[in-house]
């Protein structure tokens, strides 16, 4: 079968190089891809949100499944034009509907539903620029650092932790009145502040039953010791070591299931992945968010533990008999690198020459911003490639990750040489 992935990240060529491996696969395409998922596949010059260039593209190659890689093609709708296109309706969608992607696109929506069904949140209240005033006494009415977030999507932003009653005051009137957070922060939910250590927890559901994907933890400072600004990701962990058997029992029996029977029960069919973002409590799981797809760069030491077919498991998710797919998990730890371009978070230059790749040995490099330029390799981004090993222990797997990025080189490269730090014994 014909495969068209959406995205251009590290995630989607993640997906990629997994999809390859598969019998049941012809031909693959990615919109728009970068330099790695050009050379394993045909990229697309195609914005994921453009959904007419999306159909064109659909109907021109013959495509029967479609997977959707980054929230937003997905919280603007993605999945129902499909459903209503006479055209398009019978071709899969890997990623959920409108409704279902609510939970990543409304943070109030979020923690609605988690009330609803009973899975274990921060208590929050929302607050809008009428009720401003009332946002101000609750936060007297909590204990610091306060928490504050843009209700919608705000490109990893629209968080703020504050320790001063004052400055969070302030912020809100900011957000609520002034659009900080554009209209994103028409409304904020405000929450009390956990305090635990952050892991991600991964599910891939066909509405009806789910295979648990491996733990992850990642790093989102810019600066060594988990300082500095936040990015979108500097590397990643998987296994979590300290989420054991026992800790992940309770996040299926405390968070997943409720989670999937309670989509069930409000009537959301949602096929596709569900990303739980969770703070571990002394040995207790909280969700501190949900997002709608996989993480970057979570994804990029997930699914090189995957070693059944995904495409066998796509299959599944489409058809509602995901339970009858085999799922098998490597017991190896895999760890991944994220090499940036100076300045990054901030102002950072693009169509810096990479040289050096054709010396990696033993570690997948997946591209995020790359863009293959007159057969060279150029940077196009932020983050440009993540630097994935495998090996028996999660040092190991770092040794050969660090390894094979000293043999790459670029203008400018940077990237964090403490991955895992917090995690060694
Ligand atoms: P979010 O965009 O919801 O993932 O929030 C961004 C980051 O803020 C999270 O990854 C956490 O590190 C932190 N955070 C969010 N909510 C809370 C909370 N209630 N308590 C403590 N930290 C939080
Ligand atoms: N790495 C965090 C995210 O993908 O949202």
């Amino acid at each position: 079968m014909n495969i068209l992935i959406l995205g251009a990240g590290g995630r989607e060529h993640a997906f990629a190089s997994k999809l390859v491996e598969s019998n049941k696969l012809s031909k693959l395409f990615i919109a728009p891809g970068n330099a790695g998922t050009a050379e394993i596949a045909t990229n697309l010059s195609i914005d994921p949100v453009d959904f007419q260039a999306v159909k064109k593209a659909v109907l021109e190659h013959a495509i029967s499944m479609v997977i959707v890689g980054p929230e937003a093609p997905l919280v603007a709708g993605v999945h129902d034009f499909f459903l209503q296109d006479a055209a398009l309706q019978h071709i899969p969608v890997i990623g959920p509907k409108k409704d279902g992607a609510e939970l990543e696109g409304s943070k109030e929506f979020s923690k609605i539903f988690m009330k609803k069904h009973g899975v274990p949140t921060a208590a929050y209240e929302a607050f809008t620029a009428e009720t401003l005033e009332a946002g101000k006494a609750f936060l007297e009415t909590l204990k610091p650092p306060f928490v504050l977030k843009a209700d919608g999507l705000a490109g990893g932003k629209g968080v703020l932790i504050l320790n001063d009653l004052q400055t969070a005051k302030m912020e809100l009137e900011d957000m609520l009145t002034n659009e900080k957070f554009g209209a994103a922060s028409s409304k904020v939910v405000i929450e009390e502040y956990l305090d635990g250590i952050e892991l991600s927890v991964f599910v891939l559901t066909d509405g009806k039953s789910y295979k648990m994907l491996p733990s992850a933890k990642d790093y989102k400072r810019i600066g060594e010791g988990d300082t500095g600004l936040n990015t979108g990701g500097m590397g990643a962990i998987s296994p979590v070591p300290f989420a054991d058997e026992a800790f992940l029992a309770k996040v299926e029996e405390r968070v997943v299931i409720p989670t999937i029977a309670g989509l069930q029960k409000d009537g959301i069919d949602y096929r596709g992945f569900v990303f739980i973002g969770l703070m571990n409590i002394a040995g207790d799981p909280f969700v501190i968010e949900y997002n709608v797809r996989m993480g970057d760069p979570e994804t990029e030491v997930v699914i090189p533990r995957i070693q059944s077919d995904l495409l066998e498991l796509f299959e599944g998710v489409a058809s509602q008999t995901l339970h009858e797919k085999s799922f098998q998990l490597s017991p190896q730890t895999a760890t991944t690198v994220m090499v940036v371009a100076g300045g990054y978070p901030e102002a950072y230059e693009k169509g810096k020459e990479i040289s050096g790749l054709e010396k990696v040995v033993g570690t997948t490099v997946f591209h995020a911003g790359t863009a293959p330029v007159d057969g060279k390799t150029v940077t196009n981004g932020g983050r440009v490639m993540a630097f994935t090993s495998l090996a028996d222990t999660m040092e190991a797997a770092l040794e050969k990750s660090y390894a094979n990025i000293a043999n790459v080189h670029f203008e400018g490269m940077n990237y964090r040489k403490d991955i895992g730090f917090d995690l060694k014994d």
